[in-house]
C-alpha cells in the first residue's frame, strides 16, 4: 500500500476535541498512572500518546511506532520509525498497547503475528485495545468510487475482526463515537490530500471527479458520526 501521509494532518482526527473525547473513552477502559507504560502501534503523528504523556507525565515515555515518520510528529514521546512486527519482536513490555485504525494495513497472516507478539509484550493485567472503523452502515462521506474502495476495505476488516476475535478469545466490544462537524471546503481538501487509505490508489482524474460529486451532493456543512469499533483484551 502507498504511504498514508495526511490522515491526522490538521483533520478532525488530530483536533483537540477528538483527542479529549478519545481520552475520556480510554479512561473508562484502562487505568492511566505515572508508571503506566503505553505503546501506540501505527501512531501517525502521535497526537493521542502525546496528549497522554503530557497529562499523566509517564515515568517511561509513551512509545509510538509507525513505518512512516511524518513532519510534525509530536516530540514529547519516544517515536520509533519501524514496522510493527519488527518492533514487537524486541520484546519490550507495556501495560497498554493501542492499535488504532491500523489493522487494515496487515494481511491475514501478518495480523496473527501482530496479535501474538502484542499479547506477549503485555505486562500481567495489561490491555490491548484495537480500534477500527465500524464496518456496517458507515457514515464517512464518500463519492461513488471512494465508497466502493471503502466497502472493499471494510469487507477485509470484517475478516480481520473474525481472526482477531478467534485469536484473542476473551474480548470486550464497544463503539467510540465522535460527531464530526466540518465544512465541505475543509473535507474536500482532506480528500485532495488522500486522508484515507481507500483514496491512495485512485488516479488524479478519479479524485477530481469524486470532488465534483462531493461538491454537488453535500451541503456546505457536513455533520456525521465517525464510529470506531473498539475490541479490548485483558491479559
Ligand atoms: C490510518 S493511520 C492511523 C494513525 C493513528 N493510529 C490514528 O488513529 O490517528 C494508520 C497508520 O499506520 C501506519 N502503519 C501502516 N502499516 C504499519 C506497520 N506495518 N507498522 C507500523 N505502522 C504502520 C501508517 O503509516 C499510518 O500512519
Amino acid at each position: 500500500m502507498k504511504p498514508l501521509k495526511n490522515w491526522d494532518n490538521k483533520t478532525w482526527l488530530s483536533s483537540k476535541k477528538y483527542i479529549n473525547q478519545f481520552h475520556k473513552f480510554l479512561k473508562k477502559k484502562v487505568i492511566l498512572k505515572k508508571n503506566t507504560r503505553v505503546l501506540d502501534i501505527g501512531c501517525g503523528r502521535a497526537y493521542i500518546i502525546s496528549f497522554l504523556q503530557k497529562k499523566y507525565k509517564f515515568e517511561t515515555k509513551a512509545v509510538g511506532i509507525d513505518i512512516l515518520r511524518n513532519k510534525n510528529t509530536r516530540k514529547n514521546i519516544l517515536f520509533k520509525k519501524s514496522d510493527a512486527i519488527k518492533y514487537l519482536k524486541k520484546g519490550n513490555k507495556f501495560d497498554i498497547i493501542i492499535i488504532k485504525q491500523t489493522i487494515h494495513f496487515f494481511s491475514k497472516t501478518k495480523i496473527i503475528s501482530l496479535l501474538n507478539l502484542a499479547k506477549k509484550n503485555l505486562n500481567t493485567k495489561g490491555t490491548l485495545l484495537i480500534f477500527s472503523l465500524k464496518t456496517k452502515n458507515n457514515k464517512i462521506p464518500c463519492f461513488k468510487k471512494m465508497k466502493k474502495q471503502l466497502s472493499y476495505s471494510l469487507k477485509k476488516d470484517e475478516i480481520l475482526f473474525k481472526i482477531i476475535k478467534k485469536n484473542l478469545k476473551r474480548i470486550k466490544e464497544v463503539n467510540f463515537n465522535f460527531n464530526v462537524r466540518i465544512s465541505k471546503k475543509k473535507y474536500v481538501s482532506m480528500i485532495k490530500n488522500r486522508y484515507m487509505s481507500c483514496l491512495l490508489n485512485l488516479s488524479k482524474k478519479e479524485l477530481n471527479k469524486g470532488i465534483d460529486e462531493i461538491n454537488f451532493n453535500f451541503k456546505n456543512q457536513l455533520n456525521f458520526t465517525d464510529t470506531l469499533k473498539c475490541l479490548s483484551f485483558r491479559k
